[in-house]
């Protein structure tokens, strides 16, 4: 049996054609700003698409780029400016490393936080009130949710701690009743991790970490890896091998990546209606 392909295109589609649609009813365009420093190709190329798709729907988005030698005082000020201006405000990580990155993203106002990475929007999903939530595990728990996979009391392994995927998703996931290994460049083992797991999520960007020996037969694979190879688009599981033994699987690109900028953009709209209600 081959595994069925998770199609994360098609939901993310159909999740932005609702937002197009709520939009269009709302007196005034909600504002997304985006934060860029440095010319990082990736960096580059993820914000014109969240710019593209935002612009589809009705989303004004706006880039403001700066120099990866811009010091932190500077882009803390532009960030609180901006905060006053803006629905939604996102700084693309990684950043330039004279920066440090948790207090630059301390400076964003929480109920403008549409990336979930302040401190008090990163606890609050931490302890299971979760309101503005980092895009690409909510969009990853969609997509589980929308091919009605059950993810209580599942096994789960994350490989990648990042606070963008891993260490959200990892409490998200707790949240809903499943058991995670959360895995790390340090991790002793982790094949024998990654055997026994009902559900693995690989968010590493290394092309080929995960083989189809490393897996049991009806796994879930959701790989929210992207690296390049030959100007090809890889993820981080051997897709091809492992398809025949996953029962799910998402391919890359089209699976975690376009859920990820859907997310953000219902994210934005989210922060909108809760600052015209007062809520934070
Ligand atoms: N870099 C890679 N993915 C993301 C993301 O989802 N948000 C931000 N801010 N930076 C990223």
């Amino acid at each position: 049996m081959s595994g069925k392909i998770i199609d994360g295109k098609k939901i993310s589609k159909s999740i932005l054609l609702e937002l197009k649609k709520e939009i269009s009813e709302l007196d005034e365009k909600p504002k997304l700003s985006i934060i860029l420093c440095g010319d990082l190709i990736e960096s580059v190329i993820y914000t014109d698409i969240k710019k593209k798709k935002g612009t589809e729907i009705g989303i004004d988005v706006e880039i403001h780029k700066f120099p990866d030698d811009i010091k932190q005082e500077k882009l803390i000020k532009k960030i609180k400016e901006l905060n006053k201006e803006s629905d939604g405000l996102i700084v693309q990580l990684p950043l330039p490393k004279t920066l440090e990155t948790n207090k630059v993203l301390s400076a964003i106002d929480p109920a403008k936080d549409v990336d979930g990475l302040t401190p008090l929007n990163f606890g609050k999903t931490f302890i299971g009130q979760e309101e503005l939530v980092p895009a690409t595990p909510l969009g990853i728990i969609r997509l589980l949710e929308e091919y009605n996979i059950n993810i209580k009391g599942k096994d789960i392994a994350i490989i990648g701690k990042s606070n963008i995927v891993g260490k959200p998703l990892a409490f998200m996931l707790a949240n809903r009743g499943a058991t995670i290994t959360l895995c790390n460049n340090n991790t002793k083992d982790l094949n024998e991790k990654t055997l026994k797991s009902d559900i693995i999520v690989s968010a590493t960007g290394k092309p080929g970490l995960i083989t189809k020996n490393m897996v049991k037969q009806g796994v879930i694979i959701i790989d929210a890896g992207y690296g390049k190879k030959d100007g090809k688009a890889y993820g981080d599981a051997c897709f091809d091998e492992i398809k025949e033994k996953a029962s799910y699987i998402t391919p890359v690109p089209g699976g975690v990546g376009p859920m990820t900028v859907a997310v953000l953009l219902e994210n934005t709209l989210k922060a909108y209606k809760r600052n015209k209600n007062g809520q934070i």
